[in-house]
């Protein structure tokens, strides 16, 4: 048995960053996962197979909505699901072993089974206690429940992420419970594989917390693409019978009780940290009211030399925040200075269009009492944009109005996802919105939106 530097627990975005860091640092690193393979819930049941998922979803719908409209015509294509399954368990597979290889190249220990503290320095995973000078708690999130909701994922009628990542056929019809980012990246996937989705929230608005503007631009190009909206639905149940499940809501504005049946339902109204079996409180390691691991500003718990990161800890439940907590975590328990700007942490939606978020919102900029600028530019006035199909959407920023200073961006378009590391990387430097406007973005891109949207900020964008 050997002493160690520090012992991760948790192979996701977290964990994995943090030991592959501790290890460029000079440190003696190992990490346990219960999982057969690492890469958590990002790589295993999270970002890595949605993705593929909307990737293939996309293509597909593309070639039914535009190709015929670019003079690509032939045979139209059908959906070989079992095929696309094995498209995204390749993509995952390619994906966790990259992780396996990292390990070995950076001499990390892999303990295969489940951790449980002992106390400061001893990490106990089956009959074996390890010894280690530092511990970092990395073990990550897993799906709320919803009462009145029994998730089956072997059954594939009521289902949470995980199953609805690989469910049996493509459903007919589907009810999406909750209209956050799972609910609409997957509720789309099965939109464009044929299903008919409707989509039930608690809330009068989709995807809670995003911009005003965008939140309802995106809800009718979402509605345009064929999904329906229940808003303002408190679901009391959900019951299962041979044809699939019934779900039972009450509608928050008049009381009325209403019932709507599908193949499938997808639960996904959010997700709680994932702590059990660790021996926290045995350790004497606290929690917040929420059940997330209580951490001071270097991650540290309320136990010396116990850290925590990522989806168990209070924050975005993102895959880079995890990554980049894991990365900090890693530079102070190596003495170093480990900082995260929680200010510029990006969010994205991986629908089409994509929807990307830095910052803050106009209600939330508003809400802090200062005067601020807000410079909005459509697609529609973005050559790339229209020659694409999606110019539906737009790039809003906003700026302080005295200082200019970049406080946040929303982008509802192509590629959004990508366009928004410009603004990131323009408000870690401090930059002004004129900062943006004065840099040369290449034609024809859809980059150009966003210093167009930059310019509306001062004396006008150019193409509207
Ligand atoms: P996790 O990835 O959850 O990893 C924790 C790991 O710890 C797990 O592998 C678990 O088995 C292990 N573990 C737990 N307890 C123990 C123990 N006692 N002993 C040993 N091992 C243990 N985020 C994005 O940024 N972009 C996306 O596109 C995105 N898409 C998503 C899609 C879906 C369907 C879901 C469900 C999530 C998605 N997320 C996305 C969120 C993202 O997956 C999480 O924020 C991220 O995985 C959190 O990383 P983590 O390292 O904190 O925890
Ligand atoms: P979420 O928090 O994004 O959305 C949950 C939605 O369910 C909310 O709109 C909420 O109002 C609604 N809701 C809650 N209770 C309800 C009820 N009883 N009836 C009807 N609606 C109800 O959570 P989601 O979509 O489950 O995702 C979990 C986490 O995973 C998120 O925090 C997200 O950050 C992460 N994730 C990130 C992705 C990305 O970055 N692209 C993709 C998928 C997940």
């Amino acid at each position: 048995m050997s002493t160690y530097d520090l012992i991760v627990i948790g192979a996701g975005p977290g964990g994995y960053v943090c030991a592959i860091r501790a290890a460029q640092l000079g440190l003696k690193v190992a990490c346990v996962e219960g999982r057969e393979t690492l890469g958590g819930t990002c790589l295993n049941v999270g970002c890595i197979p949605s993705k593929a998922l909307l990737h293939a979803s996309h293509l597909l719908h593309e070639t039914h909505e535009n190709f015929d409209k670019m003079g690509l015509t032939g045979a139209h294509v059908t959906v070989d699901w079992t095929k696309m399954q094995g498209y995204k368990a390749e993509t995952v597979a390619g994906n966790t072993k990259g992780i396996e290889f990292l390990f070995k190249k950076n001499k990390i220990d892999w303990i295969k089974g489940w951790a449980e503290i002992e106390g400061p320095g001893k990490v106990k995973v089956g009959d074996t206690v390890h010894e280690t000078k530092n511990i970092v708690i990395a073990s990550g999130s897993e799906p709320a429940s919803l009462r009145g909701v029994e998730v089956d994922n072997a059954g594939g009628v009521v289902v949470d992420s995980t199953g609805a990542l690989a469910l049996p056929q493509i459903p007919k019809s589907m009810v999406v419970i909750g209209a956050g980012v799972i609910g609409l990246e997957l509720g789309s996937v099965y939109a464009r594989l044929g299903a008919e989705v409707t989509v039930v929230e608690f809330l009068d608005i989709i995807t809670p917390g995003m911009d005003g503007e965008v939140q309802k631009q995106f809800q009718k190009i979402l509605t345009k693409q064929g999904l329906k909206f229940v808003l303002g639905a408190a679901v009391s149940g959900v019951t299962t019978g041979q044809d699939g499940a019934k779900v039972a809501y009450t509608l928050r504005k008049d009381d009325s009780e209403h019932v709507i049946e599908a193949e499938t339902v997808l639960v996904a109204t959010g997700r709680r940290p994932y702590v059990a079996g660790l021996g926290l409180d045995k350790v004497g390691v606290e929690l917040t009211e929420r059940g997330f691991v209580k951490v001071d500003g270097h991650w540290q718990t309320s136990v010396k030399g116990i850290y925590a990161i990522g989806d168990a800890v209070p924050g975005p439940m993102l895959a880079h925040k995890a990554e980049d907590e894991g990365m900090a975590v890693a530079e102070v328990i190596a003495g170093k200075h480990g900082h995260v700007n929680y200010d510029v942490i990006p969010g994205v939606i991986y629908t089409t269009p994509e929807v990307a978020s830095v910052g803050l919102t106009e209600e939330a900029a508003k809400e802090t009492g200062r005067k601020i600028k807000v410079g909005k530019f459509p697609f529609m006035g973005n050559a790339r944009a229209k020659a694409l199909f999606q110019a539906e959407g737009f790039v809003k920023m906003i700026a302080d109005a005295e200082t200019d200073r970049v406080l946040g961006c929303h982008i509802i378009g192509p590629g959004a996802g990508e366009l928004i590391h410009e603004v990131c990387v323009a408000m870690e430097f401090g930059a002004s919105a004129e900062d943006i406007a004065l840099t040369c973005h290449a034609h024809p891109t859809c980059s150009e939106a966003v210093r167009e949207a930059a310019l509306a900020c001062g004396d006008g964008a150019i193409h509207v």
